[in-house]
């Protein structure tokens, strides 16, 4: 399969939607990605624009972050919805009353279901505290320790609908040390996740990129969407 955002109209080209840099947030806690993106976007290291902050919890830490910033936030609380798929439903729909061309999750701790994935094909990004493939899941971080791997990271992917599966946009490699405990490794990954979920942003939202087969593959000729 070949799909990607060169010379496609719309999201079903696999990719952002013409020059609208407009970013829709997901959250669900203390938000220290979605503070790497403001801080980015704020010192002219990435182009864009946070359109709004969607938590589906309400406490979340986050939440205030983006207040602080003036930027639109709303809380969609998945324990008030029947299903998935309804919830799905009501999240893609604040999603596109905000026209955002990209949805970036940044530790939104819920699944997104085949009709949710598949609506917004090529256009939601996932930041994941390991060298994926391996550690997929919870606590990459921990994973990684206790298998005593020497070099674990952190990977910014297109969402897929399988779990920490989808094209691998940007990885960045942390050495993981002899006298490191879970909470030192993950401190060092999380600044690393810091780094690289911006500009993985900025990447997707350049366009001219394609994805063949899983490859995130940039510049080139496209073959277009399809494939
Ligand atoms: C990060 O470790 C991220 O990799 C994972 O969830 C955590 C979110 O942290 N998906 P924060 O809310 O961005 O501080």
């Amino acid at each position: 399969m070949t799909w990607s955002n060169a010379g496609g109209p719309g999201p079903r080209a696999g990719g952002v939607r013409g020059a609208s840099r407009r970013l829709g947030v997901l959250i669900s806690g203390r938000g220290s990605n979605l503070q790497a993106i403001i801080d980015a976007i704020a010192a002219g290291r990435l182009a864009a624009e946070i359109a709004v902050v969607i938590s589906n919890r309400p406490g979340a830490p986050g939440l205030e972050r983006a207040r602080r910033e003036g930027i639109e936030t709303a809380v969609l609380d998945h324990t008030a919805y029947g299903s998935r798929e309804a919830y799905d439903r009501e999240l893609a729909a604040a999603l596109r009353r905000h026209d955002v061309a990209l949805v970036c999750l940044a530790g939104f701790m819920r699944l997104l279901g085949p009709a949710f994935v598949s609506a917004f094909r090529g256009r939601i990004l996932n930041v994941h505290p390991s060298l994926l493939p391996a550690f997929p899941g919870l606590h990459g971080q921990d994973q990684a320790w206790r298998h005593g791997v020497k070099v674990a990271g952190a990977t910014v992917h297109i969402v897929t609908a399988e779990l920490d599966a989808g094209p691998i946009v940007r990885q960045a490699a942390v050495p993981v040390h002899d006298d490191d405990t879970p909470e030192t490794l993950s401190a060092r990954i999380l600044a690393e996740e810091h780094r690289i979920y911006p500009e993985a942003i900025g990447v997707v939202l350049d366009g001219g990129w394609r994805v063949e087969g899983r490859r995130f593959v940039r510049g080139g000729s496209s073959g277009g969407p399809g494939g």
